[in-house]
């Protein structure tokens, strides 16, 4: 029987230890993904899931599948990348942001400034969707000469795909109140689809949020329920990414289980620590020219 109790690499059996590392490589090269990024404990525990489920003896032998069969590895990949999301997920967090947070970014920006918005680990695009929902509705009460723009962001591209389609089973939209639906979706193929003005406030890009971060100034950063998967280091390096690419006073909005950690809390302060939500402090951070930007 297949061990699913392994929390660290050094409890893998011997003759798996080389097929994770094995593992690891192939991910990288063919996915760009780096397993030593996220917490260990996790991805052996989805891996060895995975080699039970499929029914095979070894985590050797599953790794010779992936190797050679892409179905395979693109099934474990979007199994490691976790997509659970939903719209409005924690709705008492987008009611703080509605209520408290968007009309001061409006009312402390230039009224020819246009709002940018970085959903990062966007899923399948409810997120952002949420976003561009609220910002409509905000807009269209105090300032419908204002506009914005929502970046989102995710490391996995089949993810991507269904988010620009910006089509959900009707079950998706269980949480909205009916007005809602009917302003900002519309019936289509048995489920709903949301209107030109919402999708094309948003665009998404295939982008690891290790590694790279969008070329132009956030005034609202919203990472939730992605940093939770990273280890504690990448989570400070991802964290402090963000406020290199903020704008002065510019937000943080992160998941339930989230925090700043370590250096980060120099460079943010709490503004609401029950949403999770955090102000860029005035403080000087060098850029780091190695991030390519999105
Ligand atoms: C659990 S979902 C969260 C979705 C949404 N933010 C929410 O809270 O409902 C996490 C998402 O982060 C993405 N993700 C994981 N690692 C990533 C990385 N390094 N860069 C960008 N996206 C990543 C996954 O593909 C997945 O879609």
């Amino acid at each position: 029987m297949v061990e699913l109790k392994i929390s660290d690499t050094s409890q893998l059996p011997e003759r798996d230890a080389w097929a994770f590392e094995a593992l690891k490589d192939l991910l990288i090269r063919e996915k760009g993904f780096d397993l030593e990024a996220y917490k260990e404990r996790c991805i052996l525990r989805r891996i060895y899931l995975k080699v039970r489920s499929r029914g095979y003896g070894s985590l050797g032998h599953y790794f010779r599948v992936l190797k050679r069969d892409r179905d395979a590895l693109e099934d474990l990949f979007q199994y490691l990348t976790i997509h659970v999301t939903e719209f409005f997920r924690n709705p008492s967090a987008f009611h703080y942001l509605q209520q408290k947070i968007v009309s001061r970014l409006l009312s402390e920006s230039d009224n020819s400034h246009r709002l940018n918005i970085w959903s990062a680990g966007c899923s399948s695009g409810e997120e952002p969707y949420s976003l561009a929902i609220l910002m409509l509705r905000v807009l269209e009460r105090e300032s419908p000469s204002r506009s914005f723009n929502i970046l989102a962001t995710d490391v996995d591209g089949a993810v991507l795909e269904k988010a620009k389609k910006g089509w959900y089973k009707t079950d998706a939209l269980k949480n909205l109140p009916r007005e809602e639906r009917e302003t900002f979706f519309f019936p289509a193929d048995g489920g709903y689809q949301v209107v030109d003005r919402v999708r094309k406030s948003v665009t998404f890009k295939n982008a690891n949020v290790l590694t790279e971060m969008p070329e132009s100034r956030q005034d609202l950063i919203v990472c939730r329920n992605l940093l939770i998967y990273l280890s504690r280091e990448k989570q400070e390096k991802v964290i402090t990414n963000f406020s290199r690419c903020m704008r002065r006073g510019g937000y943080l909005m992160l998941g339930k289980a989230e925090t700043l950690i370590g250096r980060n809390r120099l460079y943010f302060q709490n503004v609401s620590p029950t949403e999770r939500i955090y102000r860029k402090r005035d403080v000087p951070l060098e850029e780091d020219p190695l991030v390519p930007r999105i």
